[in-house]
């Protein structure tokens, strides 16, 4: 089939790359010209372990271009994509103008039957707003040519969105249009079934993906509450782990006792220094917003925010019980991104922690194995370091904030010797606690 897809950020380009690699004749438009003049050149504009191989191979195979002709890829394809991003305003509410001005340029560039797929995440309601603008946009002698929508929300996590949108757990089709559902069966077929080569040639065969097929709301509506129920279950267990401080307990035990109970599953079960990233904030103050937009009482999501940001700065208060004044102090942080894997920082906790910890006079170093520059919210004061031992040098305390595997195999020994003061804080419960005591570290973890 031919497909078009609006938006080359982590929901685009891995859907365009999947969608190619089951057979589909895919273009990717982005009109920013930087980020396909580097996909043209083969680099990725975002870090996605395993994205650029299927990248190369579906460009070697023809099954994907990279173009910055929204016009011409609209025109050509008749399935449109939109990926675009729908980041949030100060007030909480997501930013549409995107999503309003991919709308107009379909309405404009439609000029034959197109079927319209929404993967952005949006507020409820945003399918019948599209098709407003389309309808509105459409130029006179294509006043005729009719289209669709679908809502089909994506589930992918960032360092793992290959394999999410090759195995999903479920796809949602939010329509109630009989032959577009039949024709979204159609294009994401080997995927539904689970038949098709991936990986070197090493299928693995699994269970038939479930469908869901229901009204666009309630399509849009899944996705914000799923990813609002899994910030809940986080924002929950950190105020267990609180709890765990204050009377004594072991939160990885109270969670794996909890865990195991099937309806409640080891999942999002890990406490530390909260949720960041570019979905989970966003998403749960958005339906949160909803919810108040709507007269619906949004108290539990409102929690959840709260327990989230208060987890941040448990961190500095942890750092003035083992420091006494910060001032002065220097702090290596090890981690940057929002969780390992990607090198994305939007939200991310350690924005907050270092922000606050320069904001009260300490000297911080941070060291992230794939983010090499400060990102834009974060203080510019602070000190990317090449290596996590530069970061620790003379170091009073040592901050743990992503839990990206590499600090497992790191020379504690060493580590002892360079710093000042043998302090760690693990905001992820991530480090051999045991190890670390033996070795003579002060460690605190997070209700651990
Ligand atoms: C999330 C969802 O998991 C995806 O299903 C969804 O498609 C995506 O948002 C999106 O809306 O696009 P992602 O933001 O990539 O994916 O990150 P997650 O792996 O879910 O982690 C989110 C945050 O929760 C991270 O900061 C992570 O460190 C934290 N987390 C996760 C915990 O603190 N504890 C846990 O047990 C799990």
């Amino acid at each position: 089939m031919k497909v078009c897809v609006i938006g080359t950020g982590y929901v685009g380009l891995v859907t365009g790359v999947c969608l190619a690699e089951i057979e589909h004749n895919v273009i990717c438009v982005d009109k920013d010209e930087s980020k396909i003049n580097m996909l043209l050149n083969g680099k990725m504009p975002i870090y996605e372990p395993g994205l650029d191989k299927f990248v190369e191979k579906n460009v070697k195979k023809k099954n994907l271009i990279f173009s910055s002709d929204v016009e011409s890829a609209i025109k050509s394809q008749d399935i449109i994509f939109i990926c675009v991003g729908t980041p949030p305003t100060s007030a909480g509410k997501p930013d549409l103008n995107s999503l309003d001005e991919v709308s107009k340029l379909i309405g404009k560039s439609i000029n034959s039957y197109k079927v319209i797929i929404n993967k952005s995440t949006v507020p409820i309601g945003t399918a019948k707003r599209i098709k407003k603008i389309i309808k509105e946009n459409l130029s006179e002698e294509n006043k005729n040519n009719n289209f669709d929508i679908v809502s089909n929300p994506e589930f992918l996590k960032e360092g793992e969105a290959v394999e999410d949108a090759f195995f999903p757990e479920r796809i949602v089709f939010g329509s109630d249009n009989e032959k577009v559902i039949n024709l979204m069966k159609k294009l994401y077929e080997p995927i539904i079934n689970q038949d098709f080569d991936y990986a070197n040639n090493n299928p693995k065969k699994r269970e038939k993906v479930p469908i869901i097929i229901t009204d666009s709301t309630s399509s849009e509506l899944i996705k914000y509450a799923s990813n609002a129920f899994l910030a809940t279950k986080i924002s929950f267990v950190n105020e267990v782990a609180n709890i765990c401080e204050r009377v004594g307990a072991n939160i990885l035990d109270v969670t794996y006792g909890m865990g195991l109970d099937s309806r409640i599953g080891t999942k999002y079960m890990k406490a530390g220094i909260g949720w960041g990233g570019s979905c989970f904030p966003k998403d749960v103050r958005a339906l949160s917003f909803t919810a108040e937009e709507y007269g619906a009482h949004a108290s539990i999501l409102n929690a959840v925010i709260q327990v989230n940001n208060y987890q941040r700065f448990k961190i500095i208060q942890k750092a003035m019980d083992l420091l006494g004044i910060i001032e002065d102090k220097i702090i290596g942080v090890l981690g940057i991104a929002f969780k390992p894997n990607t090198d994305d920082t939007r939200e991310a906790p350690s924005v907050t922690v270092i922000n606050k910890l320069v904001e009260l006079g300490a000297e911080v170093r941070a060291y992230d194995p794939v983010v090499t520059k400060i990102p834009p919210e974060m203080d510019q004061k602070v000190i990317i370091s090449k290596d996590p031992y530069e970061t620790l040098k003379n170091a009073n305390l040592m901050v743990l904030v992503t839990d990206w595997v590499d600090f497992l195999d790191l020379d504690f020994v060493k580590i002892k010797q360079i710093m000042k003061n043998p302090y760690i804080i693990d905001g992820r419960n991530f480090l051999e606690k045991k190890k670390l005591l033996d070795l003579g570290f002060v460690y605190r973890g997070i209700g651990y």
